[in-house]
């Protein structure tokens, strides 16, 4: 038995956790450490919220609360998350704990009396209204490369190239909009240049790792290390220790990577071993494990051992695991364009089970992975279900039915026994060697093989005929198909954890019961069984026919208002959709001027058919609750959604099933309801009511109306 730490990337706790995460790090992550647990060992399981960084801040000043209230929301959710996806954590810490800027401090305070680091004077954007420094995502202005108006100080989104903010033109401040001073200011770097000959050396010994995540940081060290400023002019984060650094913190990055440290220290204290943090890092023998999405490999095979030898005493990371990246039909994942699903919302289509199946089976392990719903659902079906579900319902039932006793001592194996048992041993085999390497997908395919084989030895045995005839033979091959479904089970154990759980109720294993999932139940030593009747264990998946959003909202941008020349109630809009433009007609005269209507995010539904109003084509509607006395456009929570984002019904994205009419429309009686301070807008769907959402947040009202007014 030995110790394992496996650790994983700290969250950003600013906006829901997606499959996009859960494929990049967190699945593989859990699977990995109920492998290891199987197989005996003691496994520390560390995660949390990483709660600081300039993501978190620019949200919670749009939102205008704290960078807190945002943290505390999604911290919560994320736990709830993970929890609900079977993905548990011995510790899910947070980086605003006092135990953490505690450990920060003693890491920080350490290098600096060894001389690692150094402080040197830059020149940073200072916003003379806010009067402060702007980190550089605050800054915005013209792109020198390519021209895009919106690119921001750190890199431009339209030609990608990354920027200095003093590289743009007539930069402006994202909060005020006054342009910017460039001052000087003073911070702390880390002397990562120090540690370039021993992490060179460190790598040798790492030919085991994936080659991608190997070569790339091999690349990146072989281009030369610079020292990196590790301190920021912000006001949220973790203090530095110094004087003359009150207005500064510490660099989201340096301190997060120590949240593995301080969650396990408080893990420690938690469970009253106040020292049991220190057997997993100081000695040498335990293996630690980070698992992490691609983005995040340098600061996990550079920074971070860096930040361990510069402390010393420390273990260095044994092996650092990074998926790729999971898309949505093609697309990248993503929360603020509402492509693809986040946690909760495909939970409300399929089970956990049935989640954790399909990730895993499409887990972006050396290349990116796409998830589709269609494949979702063949995959479940055809495989778990139809193929390992239904073996195990039709083998149990069977015995049931027949009141047959199978017993280990009435066991007679003969030649085609023997090969299936080898078959399977040479199956768990590899699959041990897969698991141990975290290639899950490969060893998640030697257990469908192995399922397959199982069911042909089931019916190529015909226990149904020999049940008549030769009572003895048909007990033997009951006995091994048993077997073969406890070891089946077993390899399942790690990716779909609760349902391996029934299914092994279901087959009655007496070694599970007393000890259950442990790598013996992939012997056949001391294996009994005393099988269950059941319902057929598993309900088939049918999610494709059952999208019933067929109104396309997306968020839009409105360029131009002018005023319609044949109607005083109506304006002619020119809204953007992002990648294309449409025009609609809108009767908001009485409500808002043309110049307020400029430049403004609404919720469109762009596939309406498109008709003619007094003389001016409409392609499509904005949306506006009106309670009698105000009339206001329906709005996203976060500015930061862009024009072209798809807007969901619940759980639903739009099921492309084509253009629709008013009539079509009203069924979905539209409106707002009151939720927490302000208002949601609803619809009804298949006589549900469910949220309407972009981006994860609700959509809402930018001015006050009464809940249950109506949206038109
Ligand atoms: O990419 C992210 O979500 C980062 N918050 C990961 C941090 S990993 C470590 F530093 F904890
Ligand atoms: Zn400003």
């Amino acid at each position: 038995m030995s110790k394992i730490l496996v650790n994983v990337a700290l969250p950003y706790a600013n906006g829901p956790i997606h499959l996009g995460h859960v494929a990049g790090a967190y699945l593989s992550s859990d699977i990995f450490v109920r492998f290891q647990r199987m197989h005996g060992n003691e496994v520390m399981f560390v995660s949390g919220s990483d709660e600081h960084g300039t993501p978190a801040t620019i949200a919670a000043d749009r939102l205008h609360i704290s960078p807190k209230e945002i943290a505390d929301r999604y911290h919560k959710e994320h736990l709830e998350a993970f929890r609900n996806l079977d993905i548990v954590f011995d510790i899910y810490t947070r980086t605003t704990y006092p135990e953490h800027r505690d450990t920060v401090a003693e890491f920080f305070m350490d290098f600096y009396q060894k001389g690692l680091l150094s402080e040197h004077t830059m020149v940073s954007p200072f916003c003379p209204t806010d009067n402060r420094f702007m980190p550089d995502r605050y800054i915005e202005g013209k792109c020198p490369n390519c021209g895009f108006e919106e690119a921001r100080g750190d890199q431009c989104d339209n030609c990608g190239k990354i920027l200095d903010p003093q590289e743009l033109i007539s930069p402006r401040c994202v909060l005020c909009g006054t342009a910017p001073e460039f001052r000087e200011t003073k911070h702390m770097f880390f002397r990562l240049d120090k540690f370039q000959d021993q992490l060179i050396k460190w790598l040798e010994g790492k030919d085991f790792w994936r080659h991608s995540v190997l070569s790339f940081t091999r690349n990146f060290i072989k281009a030369g290390l610079k020292e990196r400023p590790i301190t920021r002019d912000i006001e949220w984060g973790v203090p530095v220790p110094l004087e003359g650094y009150e207005h500064k913190r510490i660099y989201v990055w340096f301190e997060a990577l120590l949240g593995y440290i301080s969650g396990a220290r408080i893990l420690s204290e938690r469970i009253g071993r106040k020292d049991y943090w220190k057997e997993f890092y100081f000695d040498p023998e335990v293996k630690m494990y980070h698992f992490m999405g691609k983005d995040n490999i340098i600061f996990h095979t550079i920074i971070w051992p860096a930040m361990l030898m510069g402390r010393g005493e420390y273990n260095l990371p044994y092996m650092v695991v990074a998926n790729e990246f999971l898309t949505f039909n093609g697309k990248q994942f993503s929360k603020s364009r509402g492509i693809g699903y986040s946690v909760d919302d495909i939970l409300k289509l399929a089970s956990r089970d049935y989640v954790r199946y399909y990730m895993s089976s499409i887990m972006p392990e050396g290349s990116d992975a796409d998830f589709s719903l269609e494949e979702f659902q063949s995959r479940v079906n055809g495989e778990l279900i139809d193929k390992f579900g239904n073996y195990i319902h039709r083998m149990t039932s069977f015995i049931v039915n027949n009141n047959l006793e199978i017993t280990s001592s009435k066991a007679r194996p003969d030649d085609q026994d023997r090969e299936a048992l080898e078959f399977a041993n040479e199956r768990i085999r590899n699959y041990n060697s897969y698991m141990e390497k975290v290639e899950q997908k490969k060893a998640m395919g030697e257990w469908l093989e192995l399922v397959k084989y199982a069911n042909s030895y089931f019916n190529n045995a015909q226990p149904w005929r020999l049940v008549k005839t030769e009572v003895d033979q048909c007990i033997s091959k009951l006995y091994h198909s048993l077997v073969l479904a406890q070891y089946c089970t077993t390899m399942l154990y790690p990716f779909v954890p609760s349902a391996s759980e029934a299914m092994m109720e279901r087959i009655g294993a007496a070694k599970f019961s007393e000890r259950k999932f442990t790598v013996d139940l992939l012997t056949m030593d001391g294996s009994e069984f005393s099988p269950v009747k059941g319902e057929p264990p598993f309900e088939k998946l049918s999610l494709i026919k059952e999208n019933p959003n067929f109104a396309d909202l997306r968020i839009g941008e409105i360029k131009e208002a002018r005023e319609h020349p044949n109607a005083d109630k109506l304006y002619v809009l020119r809204v953007s959709l992002g990648d294309s433009e449409i025009q609609l007609v809108a009767g908001l005269r009485k409500h808002y001027t043309a110049g307020d209507l400029k430049g403004r995010k609404i919720v469109v539904i762009a596939n309406l058919k498109p008709t003619k109003l007094r003389g001016e084509l409409s392609q499509g509607m904005l949306l506006a609750a009106d309670d009698g006395e105000t009339v206001s456009l329906l709005a996203p929570i976060e500015q930061d959604l862009n024009a072209g984002d798809m807007v969901k019904i619940g759980p639903y994205t739009y099921n492309n099933s084509g253009k629709i009419d008013l009539e079509k429309l009203r069924t979905l009686e539209l409106k707002v309801e009151s939720s927490g301070e302000r208002v949601i807008a609803t619809a009804s769907l298949d006589g549900k009511r469910e949220e309407i959402t972009a981006g994860g947040q609700g959509i809402t009202t930018h001015r006050a109306v009464k809940a249950g007014a109506q949206v038109r």
